[in-house]
């Protein structure tokens, strides 16, 4: 069967890290407050200068070394990013001259936090349907820019860094099996920006009802991930691996639980990195590899829910 292999993984974070503490100097909170309500201990930030697409090359240079994929292979070049570098060109575009690579076609997805379970996808989509044969997928993202820096029930919880996969056809058992995408615009009011282009020709600064998105985010992707099981026939502790949207602990460790996974197979990075929306799945994704932790054959179920909402899952063969 012709399946979308993972071949290679990488990922990037900013040299500038912004721990709770230092941001507990900036906005009336603490370091106990924000560890306790969403597991984040830290956050890097990208550099002036340093853009959604640099992060985003660099994620791709590490994972085409990974698997040691020529540049002049790759066919597609897909980036869900919601932080683009400009409102057009698309990032992905900027990342394929950023690269040299001067075949295929480039563009971005916007699904917000769900993004990279989108493009992973999109990109299987047409793997499978024999349109390409190698496809460059990544998150990547400059939430810093877009979070009112004197708010604190946001800018704590997010942060910049870029995750990336080599999908490549394959003959066989290993790849993505299924992926399940869902949306509802009837939530667009809970999380979003307060700018874009035709509203107020600004970008604008996150707006979110945390309770609700909090609420939502569990009902949602639970269901979305029963679908993905089901088709399978799989029970949760079935899977080797969860690796969810890295937005909240709380969140992670109720789909662990909803699952009956143990905690050892749930991928934790939102730690480390806050919330990177697009980028989080593909930055928990390359830790949990490059540590040893992920081997060839496991399974992993992927999981998300961004604003829109958007939201799905994932089931790979890695
Ligand atoms: N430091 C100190 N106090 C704070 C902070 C902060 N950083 N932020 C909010 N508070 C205060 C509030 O002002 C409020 O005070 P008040 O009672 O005096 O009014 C109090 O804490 C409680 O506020 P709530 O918003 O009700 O706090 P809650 O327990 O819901 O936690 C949180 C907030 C962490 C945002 C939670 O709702 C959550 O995790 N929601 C999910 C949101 C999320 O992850 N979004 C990411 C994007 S979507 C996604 O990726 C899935």
């Amino acid at each position: 069967m012709l399946r979308s292999r993972l071949q290679g993984v990488g990922s990037y974070l900013p040299e500038k890290i912004l721990t709770n503490k230092d941001l507990a100097k900036a906005v009336d909170t603490t370091d106990e407050w924000i560890l306790q309500r969403t597991g984040i201990k830290q956050r890097h930030i990208a550099a002036d200068g340093e853009y959604t697409s640099d992060l985003a090359t660099k994620a791709a240079q590490n994972a085409l070394e990974d698997c040691g994929t020529a540049l002049t292979d790759i066919d597609t070049i897909i980036v869900a990013t919601t932080s683009p570098d400009l409102t057009f060109p698309s990032t992905a575009t900027i990342v394929q001259e950023k690269l040299g690579i001067k075949q295929g076609f480039a563009f971005d997805i916007q699904a917000a936090c769900s993004g990279f379970v989108y493009a992973l996808s999109m990109a299987d989509s047409m793997i499978r349907s024999g349109q390409i044969r190698t496809a460059l997928v990544i998150g990547a993202e400059t939430f810093s820019r877009l979070v009112d820096w004197e708010d604190r029930r946001t800018c704590v919880l997010f942060g910049d860094g870029a995750g990336a996969v080599v999908l490549k056809a394959h003959e066989g058992e290993r790849g993505i099996l299924s992926s399940h995408l869902f949306s509802d615009g009837a939530y667009c009011d809970f999380l979003k920006t307060t700018g874009g282009p035709a509203f107020n020709k600004m970008v604008g600064v996150v707006e979110m009802n945390g309770r609700e998105v909090f609420k939502q985010a569990v009902g949602k992707m639970a269901e979305a991930v029963k679908q993905c099981l089901d088709q399978h026939g799989l029970m949760g502790h079935e899977v080797d691996w969860l690796i969810p949207h890295q937005a909240n602990k709380r969140i992670i460790d109720a789909m662990g639980d909803k699952l009956g996974l143990k905690a050892e197979q749930v991928v934790v990075t939102v730690d480390q990195h806050a919330n990177t929306s697009a980028a989080s799945i593909p930055l928990a994704l390359d830790v949990a590899v490059k540590d040893g932790r992920i081997k060839e054959n496991d399974l992993i179920l992927m999981e998300a829910l961004g604003a829109g909402f958007t939201w799905g899952s994932a089931l790979v063969r890695f």
